[in-house]
């Protein structure tokens, strides 16, 4: 599993450690800071609107990332190393590339801002000893996962999906959502164990996340710790996804073990703007896995990602597979930002959780097809949702004969695809992906190493 390190701050960072300079501070914080968290760092920076959650407002002194007890300041260590790494998952960039004295003084500074050490100063939580990962007991981490009541937010098997997920708001009063604990690479303090151990203990202010330092002896939190480290799962981001010829026939179900050996490939989305140009919403959909197979005349699409509820009636759960209709270049479009005025048709293959059906067509927008268009062709499908998951198994014929304009697919050569997701129970919101290319391949699947 790779690790988004939390913990990874340099030994010579605390002797670099510069004496403060707050006009230094200040002055960096104009540079670097100011367009997300404001000229008066109250949270409403030209570009908070553009961002979910919103950038904090650094006058009030509420601190997640801390490795400090719950409702005290965090030390000047878990604010570099917030500076340092950024917020994966969140707008909040990392801040790398500046120089670490530069770093230093913005702790500095950010710490200057709200009267949080005063009043409640770092008191730093215990976190026992490591028992290492040989002497992890996951069955033990996985008992106290159920006992501590993980799973009412962050679900049976971590995808973010427990029965308080949908209700839960923050201390800003706007919603959020547990984290999906199986997609490290989006965890923001890190996801390395040290990091979850911390998460537990400190507990994350200002959100429904709390602290079960009375809850939990350090060493039940490391077992859980190891236990949630188990539950990430690698990401196989790639813009290329390669389509397998299947000589002994395509998978027949979403359960055929002949999908095993076509790899599979991750692409990440992000939330589309509202009509106001905002990101009023959590994100709840982040990313879709797809494998893709052919059999010279037709391609087999086995999609899956994590929306948190299954989502069946008026405002339904809902995929668009994208491809650029036969008058467009791939890249000439982004589905960030379609559809807008002007913007050319694309192919889409759009399915639906109310009717479990896909039908593709060459529109304009996404509602002609949502709503059933007269020309959409229907298109084979399979679909199961479980604990967290949606499963949807489309077959695109690679040259349709019925649809005026629509994508061709030749093997050999690349052809963009892009998807556009609907979680329903987060009031329809969309989430985009950016084009990957797809090559059919004339070799057949076995030619893959399986993934
Ligand atoms: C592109 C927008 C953006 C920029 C630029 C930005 N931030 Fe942030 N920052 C955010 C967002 C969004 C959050 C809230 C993340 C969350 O609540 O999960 C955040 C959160 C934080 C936090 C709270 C961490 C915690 O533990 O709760 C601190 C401190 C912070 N930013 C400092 C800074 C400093 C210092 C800079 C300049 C070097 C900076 N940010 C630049 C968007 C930004
Ligand atoms: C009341 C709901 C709730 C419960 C119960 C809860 N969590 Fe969370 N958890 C959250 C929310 C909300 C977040 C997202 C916080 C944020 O980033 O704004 C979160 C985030 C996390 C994260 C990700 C931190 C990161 O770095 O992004 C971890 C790990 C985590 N929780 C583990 C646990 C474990 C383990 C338990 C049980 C001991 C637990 N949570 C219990 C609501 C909850």
């Amino acid at each position: 599993m790779a690790s988004v390190s939390g913990w990874a701050l340099s030994p010579q960072a605390e002797a670099a450690k510069p004496e403060p300079d707050l006009a230094a501070g200040r002055a960096a914080y104009g540079q670097y800071c100011a367009r997300c968290h404001g000229p008066q760092a109250a949270g409403d920076g030209y570009d908070a609107k553009r961002l979910y959650p919103r950038p904090r407002n650094l006058t009030e002194g509420v601190f997640k990332f801390r490795s400090t007890a719950t409702g005290t300041a965090p030390t000047d260590e878990d604010l570099f190393r917030t500076l340092t790494n950024g917020l994966p998952g969140s707008g909040m960039p990392d801040w790398r590339h500046l120089d670490e004295a530069v770093r230093w003084q913005l702790v500095y500074y950010v710490k200057s801002l709200s009267s949080v050490e005063q009043d409640a100063p770092a008191q730093p939580v215990d976190l026992g000893r490591d028992p290492g990962p040989r002497h992890a007991d996951l069955a033990a981490g996985k008992r106290a996962y159920e006992k501590m009541g993980c799973a009412a937010c962050h679900g049976a098997q971590g995808r973010g999906n427990g029965t308080s997920a949908p209700s839960l708001t923050d201390t800003w009063g706007r919603a959020t959502r547990p984290a999906d604990l199986t997609q490290g690479w989006n965890y923001r303090g890190g996801s390395d164990t040290k990091a979850i151990v911390t998460r537990v203990l400190a507990g994350i202010d200002g959100t429904p996340m709390p602290s079960y330092a009375e809850a939990a002896s350090p060493n039940d939190a490391w077992q859980l710790a190891y236990y949630v480290r188990s539950l990430q799962q690698d990401p196989n981001w790639s813009m290329i996804a390669h389509a397998p010829l299947a000589r002994e026939g395509l998978p027949a179900s979403l359960d055929d073990p002949r999908w095993q050996r076509v790899p599979r490939v991750d692409v990440r989305l992000r939330n589309a703007m509202n009509e106001q140009g905002e990101w009023a919403l959590p994100q709840t959909v982040s990313a879709v896995s797809f494998r893709v197979v052919h059999d010279g005349a037709a391609a087999r699409f086995l999609i899956s990602w994590q929306d948190p509820s299954d989502d069946r009636g008026d405002s339904p759960d809902g995929l668009a597979l994208a491809l650029p209709s036969a008058k467009v270049v791939g890249d000439s479009v982004t589905l960030q930002l379609w559809p807008m005025r002007f913007s050319p048709p694309l192919d889409l293959c759009v399915w639906s959780a109310k009717s479990l059906k896909t039908n593709e067509g060459v529109v304009r927008r996404y509602d002609t097809l949502l709503q059933g268009a007269s020309q959409a062709v229907p298109l084979d499908t399979q679909a199961a949702y479980e604990d967290g998951q949606w499963r949807v198994m489309m077959t695109r014929p690679l040259a349709p004969a019925n649809l005026p304009n629509a994508a061709q697919i030749t093997p050999g050569r690349f052809t963009p695809l892009a998807f556009a997701v609907w979680d329903g129970g987060n009031a329809g919101q969309r989430a985009t992906s950016s084009w990957v290319d797809v090559v059919m391949d004339a070799e057949p699947a076995k030619a893959h190493a399986s993934q």
